[in-house]
């Protein structure tokens, strides 16, 4: 595992976009796994740029995310759908059609997660899955547990993260109680992993993460196990 602390906010989403826009110089029909959150937003703000520069090109480029909220429409400004089409997809050259969220609404949930997880193998997994770390150690919404699990599937959302995401919504009651997910499986199937982390509060739970012990109880310490992990920190908030 290679772990990079920077002093700025700046330097991680310049380091993290270099990354991602290496991967896809190297692989122009790479399979990216995405994350929402604040931390990507200044990765995906320079990712937009290098595009406009011609420095990275995202036509060969299919996406899938890590997570959706459930029940909510895709036109909803607090979907994730909308927050990728808004942060990224808009200012790249990527054809949309190539970009996956799981759909929140879809009629039948269990239905949807299985056809993620068939996508996402169909396509030979993914080449680099960025993540961001929760107050509460998940990644994606795979929450603490009793055990990791491994499919695509429906979460209830745990207290801390209803309260973390609040800031996104009018009131901490109008955060959806439940979401679907990416499972462990396509993310530790991922042939390269980002993390990017910001800010003093995320500290402790990413190195309990790093260095604790592999516990479901900690979702993101599975990534002990992977063989190619980055983790860029910065106590900067974003
Ligand atoms: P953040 O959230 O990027 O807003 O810190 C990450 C997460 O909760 O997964």
């Amino acid at each position: 595992m290679k772990y990079t602390v920077v002093d700025s906010y700046e330097k991680l989403s310049r380091l993290a976009s270099n990354l991602i826009a290496s991967q896809i110089t190297v692989k122009p029909s790479t399979l990216l796994g995405l994350a929402t959150g604040s931390t990507p937003l200044g990765t995906y703000k320079r990712l937009a740029e290098l595009c406009k520069n011609g420095d990275v090109d995202f036509s060969g480029v299919t996406t899938v995310n890590l997570d959706e909220y459930a029940g909510i429409d895709r036109s909803d400004i607090n979907s994730y759908y909308y927050f990728m089409n808004t942060n990224l997809f808009d200012h790249v050259n990527i054809d949309k059609n190539n970009t996956y969220v799981p759909n929140g609404k879809a009629e039948d949930l269990e239905a949807e997660c299985k056809a993620y997880d068939e996508r996402i193998k169909n396509f030979g997994g993914i080449d680099l899955q960025l993540l961001g770390i929760g107050f509460d150690g998940h990644i994606g919404f795979n929450e603490p547990d009793s055990e990791f699990v491994a499919g695509t599937h429906v979460v209830t959302l745990d207290e801390s993260t209803i309260k973390a995401n609040a800031r996104f919504f009018e009131s901490e009651n109008d955060v959806p109680k439940k979401a679907v997910t990416m499972g462990m499986l396509s993310i530790m199937q991922a042939k390269k992993i980002l993390m990017v982390v910001n800010g003093e509060g995320k500290k402790e739970i990413l190195e309990k993460a790093l260095f604790g012990p592999i516990t479901p109880k900690v979702p993101a310490s599975i990534l002990q196990l992977h063989p190619d992990v980055t983790v860029i920190y910065t106590p900067e908030n974003a």
